[in-house]
């Protein structure tokens, strides 16, 4: 995966948290032609405060669509399911760094099942925590929010943080694509990709928009390549 930022484009992953769970197949139909990805965020109660949906829901969503599936994986251990969510049709999980002692068996184990593996890190967390596994990951998924919720207000920190984090991957020349998680909107779009963003995944903005899934989805692309690099 090489990155996204210098060529003009962007991935674009709407995240089903904020979709309705009544009518996911309609919702996800609807944003498939404009986005590359589609974001399943998986919650356990304990390493954040709620609970979404698990194996059984990405297996369901495998079967309705071929976009790519980025699977976010809010669970302690995540080791103990990452085989289970690769047999229900995840492409890549991402495991936070916070989760797991063991976070570099964690990403062998992804990639070992032949998927793209990514490193989430909780904005308390500092990028000095992931250096160690960056020669390892395809995505290092930045949280702009405290995981858990959907509709949180962006953390205006995380755009410094994603900066600095394009610089190292430049500097050294990883093979990463560096995503944002969380309050990304039509409005800071232009300013993620600007600071190096090469995967939005946004919910509230995309399914909850006062205008249609379609509309949004395209400004929110117009605006994340109106800055000029
Ligand atoms: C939050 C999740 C996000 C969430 C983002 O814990 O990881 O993926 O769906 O929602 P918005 O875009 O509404 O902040
Ligand atoms: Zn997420």
């Amino acid at each position: 995966m090489s990155s996204n930022a210098e060529s003009g484009s962007v991935i674009i992953s709407p995240s089903v948290l904020s979709a309705n769970f009544a009518c996911l197949e309609r919702d996800i139909k609807e944003v498939e032609p404009f986005v590359e990805w589609l974001h399943l965020d998986v919650m356990d109660g304990i390493f954040v405060p709620n609970i979404s949906f698990g194996i059984p829901v990405v297996k369901a969503i495998r079967k309705v669509t071929e976009l790519f599936l980025d699977v976010h994986l809010m669970i302690v251990q995540p080791e103990r399911y990452i085989n289970q969510f690769a047999e229900a049709g995840a492409d890549l999980i991402y495991v936070h760094v916070e989760a797991t002692p063991h976070i570099h068996r964690a990403i062998q184990q992804i990639k070992s099942l032949g998927l793209k593996a990514g490193v989430a890190l909780n904005p308390g967390t500092p990028l000095e925590q992931i250096n160690e596994v960056l020669p390892f990951v395809d995505v290092v998924l930045i949280m702009s929010v405290n995981p858990g919720f959907g509709g949180q207000k962006f953390i205006p920190t995380s755009l410094s943080k994603i900066s600095r984090l394009r610089e190292l991957v430049d500097r050294e020349d990883y093979n990463v694509l560096i995503a944002v998680d969380g309050g990304v909107n039509i409005e800071n779009a232009g300013e993620l990709v600007k600071a190096g963003t090469d995967v939005l995944i946004a919910g509230s903005a995309i399914f909850q928009e006062k205008m249609p899934i379609k509309e949004a989805v395209c400004q929110m692309r117009d605006n994340a390549l109106s800055h000029p690099y």
